[in-house]
């Protein structure tokens, strides 16, 4: 199938490690321009080479998309280096849960401020950019606790049903200037995060994912290629239709649709 995204220019947050740096990889394999950010320099300009050598258009912006002065930076070096952009994948999230009792007024602000603000100000200023193109697309990374929270998932549910709530009023908000707005809701994905879970416990990662996948009916966690798949499909012109939706990415284990 093509999917039509020769020389389109996406941004993808956090596209230094699991589901975005794979995204960012399988976007620019398409032809994508594709601008990544994270905070560590180090992986930024490892991950930068690495689009580059496979032939790739990228640029890489060192952000912490939690400041309020990030996204200005991202969105200006984005049309700096590539005039325009098409596509906004915000992915950049790490894991934040426990109970409500021992869950402070930072930890709740610090997840708002990395998971809600940090994709809000970058919707506000790619969205001039994609309504004088004409269209654009935007994909939201969630989680599937967003729609089936349970206890002791603060705050990292409620971030996440935010952003699940600001993609269906976006994609009907943004619908008449043809911009799509899409959530993915993520299970178990191999990434970063459990490699420094694994590493904090002792284990080796693969006994993590093993212990992981048994909860999970497909039987194993998912691979961040898989959730980079369906992100290229929702940023593509074969999900022409399709706004307002969330996919879950969890190999079966949420319990709703
Ligand atoms: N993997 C899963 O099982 C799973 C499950 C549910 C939801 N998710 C969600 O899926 C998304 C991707 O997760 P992942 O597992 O692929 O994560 P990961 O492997 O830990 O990678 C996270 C990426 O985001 C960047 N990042 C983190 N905080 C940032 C910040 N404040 N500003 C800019 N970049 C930042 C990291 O780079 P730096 O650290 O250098 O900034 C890294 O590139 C996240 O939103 C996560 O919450 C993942």
């Amino acid at each position: 199938m093509n999917l039509g995204l020769e020389g389109k220019v996406a941004i993808i947050t956090g596209g230094t490690q699991g589901i975005g740096k794979a995204t960012a990889q399988r976007l620019a394999a398409e032809g994508a321009q594709v601008v990544i950010c994270a905070r560590g320099q180090e992986r930024l300009d490892a991950v930068a080479a690495e689009i580059r050598q496979a032939g790739g258009r990228v640029q890489a912006v060192p952000a912490d998309v939690a400041g309020a002065e990030a996204a200005a930076r991202i969105v200006d070096e984005a049309v700096r280096a590539f005039g325009r952009i098409d596509i906004l994948v915000n992915n950049a999230g790490t894991s934040a849960t426990g109970a409500f009792e021992s869950t402070p007024d930072e930890a709740w602000q610090a997840d708002f401020d990395l998971k809600l603000f940090g994709a809000v100000r970058l919707i506000r200023l790619v969205l001039p950019h994609m309504k004088r193109q004409g269209g654009g697309r935007i994909v939201n990374i969630t989680n599937i606790g967003a729609k089936q929270p349970a206890a002791g998932s603060m705050p990292t549910t409620v971030t996440r049903a935010a952003g699940l709530a600001m993609t269906k009023a976006l994609s009907k908000e943004f619908a008449p200037d043809g911009i799509l707005v899409n959530a993915v809701c993520i299970g178990l994905v191999r990434a970063g995060q459990h490699e420094k879970t694994a590493a904090k416990r002792g284990i080796d990662v693969e006994s993590l994912y093993e212990t992981m996948g048994k909860n999970v009916p497909l039987g194993r966690v998912g691979r961040a290629e898989e959730v980079a798949n369906v992100i290229a499909f929702l940023a593509s012109e074969a999900a022409s239709f399709v706004t307002g939706t969330s996919i879950n990415l969890d190999g079966g284990a949420s319990g709703v649709l």
